[in-house]
């Protein structure tokens, strides 16, 4: 036979690859990039038992999940380009078109858009239910459809905080799957899980990847038929996450316990100084002693995180722009979870449908980030007095 002969610089440009340096042991796992994998032979393309295709997850995913499952204490861990996709797919995962839903009133905006929207389209029925609403009175309102209940908690922008081991307690004797948005508690702090929650949801964007610079979010489930779901759901819909995204949640992960600590700390520091602000009406922190929700707070969770809201005394809408804009410090920003602190006014998005949050004044919601406590501190007094000034309560 002859011997083909040397391929073209084209073809070698193409096909050369080093004989690859057998892996060294880094502190960090190595990131593969790739969309195509190559097989062994033929049989191997259609054998299911591995992975055929990079969008199914490439080895930095798998051990990502794996150390999320290990967080969460559950069995398997499912990921999402962002945290959004994560809850959007989790309730698509779980609800057939006609099937009823109980959202909480005080869901993340976007959660509730995408109940008026897509699931009405569906033919979903969807109620919202009064945060502050004990588990009995939650049950109520499930009607022979109701198929899930969706929890968030403590709640978007007014920090109520849902009886999540009695709803899902009793959610269970109905057949009632629960799932909960657990951005807050970044499954460190409170372990939906634990709690007898089915299917726990977290925007990794927040603290786990913690510096405000990737977006992923991920389901963690221990029951095989709801994982099986959840997978069916992001092959489906073709959902696939960077390996490079992947790798910096990983690596969010290692100083996760520290951060929240250090977060914890400052905010309560910052938020029982502001309790006692004469500009301030009401600190809407749950891990506050005396503020609403403490009980529960101090009951099922073991820390808490930077993100709280509080009430101003009432002044007119100038006066909140003028405390805003004299920040310096805080970034005017959405999102949270990174190592930076952050402040919105939040009342022109506050939607709320099924209760009145009871608000004493304008809704401010910061996110105490990494710096040092005092010069948060000095920022916000700063600030205050302006407000104090504009809203005439010197
Ligand atoms: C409570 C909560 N859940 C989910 C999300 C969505 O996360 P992502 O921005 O990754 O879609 C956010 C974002 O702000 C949030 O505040």
């Amino acid at each position: 036979m002859t011997k083909p002969s040397r391929p073209s610089q084209q073809t070698r440009l193409l096909h050369d690859q080093a004989t690859p340096m057998a892996p060294v042991k880094t502190v960090n796992p190595a990131v593969q990039r790739g969309s195509t994998i190559l097989m062994s032979d033929s049989d191997a393309l259609y054998d299911h038992g591995h992975i055929t295709y990079g969008r199914a997850g490439l080895p930095i995913h798998q051990t990502l999940c794996d150390a999320l499952s290990d967080l969460e204490g559950g069995l398997g861990t499912r990921l999402f380009p962002s945290g959004l996709a994560a809850i959007t797919g989790s309730l698509l995962a779980v609800l057939n078109a006609g099937d009823g839903v109980l959202l909480p009133d005080c869901a993340y905006a976007p959660t509730r858009r995408f109940g008026d929207t897509v699931l009405k389209r569906m033919g979903i029925e969807v109620v919202y239910f009064p945060p502050r609403a004990s588990a009995e009175a939650i049950m109520a309102l499930a009607t022979p459809r109701t198929r899930a209940i969706f929890l968030e908690s403590p709640g978007s922008l007014t920090f109520e905080l849902q009886d999540v081991p009695a709803i899902a307690a009793l959610a269970r004797t109905r057949g009632i799957i629960t799932l909960m948005d657990n951005t807050w508690g970044a499954s460190l702090i409170f372990k939906p899980l634990a709690h007898g929650v089915d299917i726990s949801i977290q925007a990794l964007t927040k603290y786990v990847g913690g510096h405000s610079d990737v977006f992923m979010g991920s389901a963690c489930a221990s029951d095989p038929d709801l994982l099986q779901k959840l997978d069916d759901q992001v092959w489906q819909m073709g959902w696939a996450t960077s390996p490079d995204d992947a790798y910096l949640m990983l690596r969010g992960l290692r100083t996760l316990n520290v951060r929240m600590n250090q977060h914890a700390a400052s905010t309560l520091d910052i938020a029982s100084w502001l309790n006692a602000r004469p500009e301030v009406s009401e600190v809407l922190c749950p891990a506050l002693p005396g503020a609403r929700g403490y009980e529960i707070w101090k009951r099922d969770y073991t820390g808490l995180c930077g993100l709280f809201s509080f009430t101003l005394k009432p002044g007119p809408r100038r006066a909140v722009e003028g405390f805003i804009n004299a920040l310096d410090l805080f970034g005017l920003g959405f999102s949270w979870g990174g190592y930076e602190s952050l402040a919105i006014p939040c009342d022109p998005q506050l939607t709320r449908t099924a209760a009145d949050p009871d608000l004493k004044g304008p809704l401010i919601r910061l996110h105490i980030g990494l710096e040092d406590a005092s010069d948060l501190k000095a920022d916000l007094d700063q600030a205050l007095k302006v407000y104090g000034q504009m809203a005439g309560l010197a």
